[in-house]
């Protein structure tokens, strides 16, 4: 048996326009890194958090990582004590499901390392519990694409029930990330509590659409589908640039483009890398234009989830 892992887990983007909570898929990079070592302690500890300048707890009954890995260790009667040390390389807050990678991390590590007790889709609750040490709320839609990879539909929460979708191989993800914090917890606060039943048939007709035209390679319907009428027009105020940085993506040939999960990163879907690469140049110098420093990323829909380096 091992007596210590590292192990990496992807960002995600998450809701991926109309599907709020339902949808979300993983990229290559960037991810979070975590290290986890048996030790003699009979606890759970936090050693060492690097890349987060300090915002994270390092309380065990704060932190998603060792709020994880205590209740896997309790559910299974398992008196091990280990040390954790959490490498964050990416932004907290920024959309691109910081928190999720951190728990998706720490589940799959512990499983791991304790010699893998549970299956991939039992650790997808565990993983949910730590979004909602995060942000309040369990929401899956980071958290399952982080720990399967690839494309994911939650088509239930109670029972949980999470498809893996069949995406085209040309499918290529621009990321921005502009150096501003919006946290999930007040992201989801804004929201309105209630929708009218007409916005409810137009959104639902666009996650159907999404859906058949990822399964089909129809890029034209996956690019009409793309549209978000209930969160979007409240959460874009948040974001500077949101109107500019999306309607350049699309003029340059985007499929489409939205907030990432509960933002301020943006992504926009193309399905030729080129296009998807010089999208990213455009959003960077549209940040700089604003005199907002930020990030941009180009990957694949990755296939993979979590993996041990
Ligand atoms: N579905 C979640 C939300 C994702 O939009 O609040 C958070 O990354």
């Amino acid at each position: 048996m091992r007596e210590s892992i590292k192990v990496f887990a992807p960002a995600t983007v998450a809701n991926v326009t109309c599907g709020f909570d339902i949808l979300g898929f993983a990229v290559d990079q960037p991810g979070d890194e975590i290290m986890l070592r048996k030790s003699n302690s009979g606890s759970v500890n936090i050693i060492q958090i690097t890349g987060d300048e300090g915002a994270l707890p390092l309380d065990p009954d704060k932190n998603t990582c060792s709020v994880v890995i205590k209740k896997f260790l309790s559910d299974l009667g398992l008196e091990q004590g280990i040390d954790i040390f959490l490498d964050k390389k990416m932004p907290l807050g920024s959309g691109l499901g910081s928190s999720a990678a951190s728990s998706v991390a720490a589940i799959f590590a512990i499983n791991e390392l304790m010699g893998s007790p549970l299956r991939l889709d039992e650790l997808l609750p565990y993983a949910m519990e730590g979004e909602r040490v995060a942000c309040g709320a369990a929401h899956a839609d980071n958290v399952a694409p982080g720990l399967y990879g690839g494309f994911v539909l939650i088509r239930s929460y109670d029972p949980l029930d999470v498809i893996k979708l069949k995406t085209p191989e040309h499918l290529f993800a621009t990321l921005v990330h502009p150096h501003i914090e919006v946290k999930t917890k007040d992201a989801r606060e804004i929201l309105r509590k209630q929708i009218y039943f007409k916005e409810s048939v137009k959104q639902s007709g666009n996650v159907a659409g999404l859906i058949a035209g990822l399964l089909t390679s129809d890029f034209g319907l996956i690019s009409r589908s793309m549209h978000d009428y209930i969160v979007e027009p409240i959460r874009s105020i948040l974001i500077p640039g949101y109107n500019e940085i999306k309607e350049a993506a699309m003029e340059m040939g985007a499929l489409g483009a939205g907030i990432s999960g509960s933002g301020p990163s943006i992504f926009a879907l193309s399905n030729d890398k080129d296009i998807s690469k010089k999208i990213a140049v455009e959003m960077r110098r549209i940040y700089t234009n604003f005199n907002i420093e930020s990030e941009t990323y180009v990957s694949r829909i990755s296939q993979n989830g979590p993996r041990i380096i």
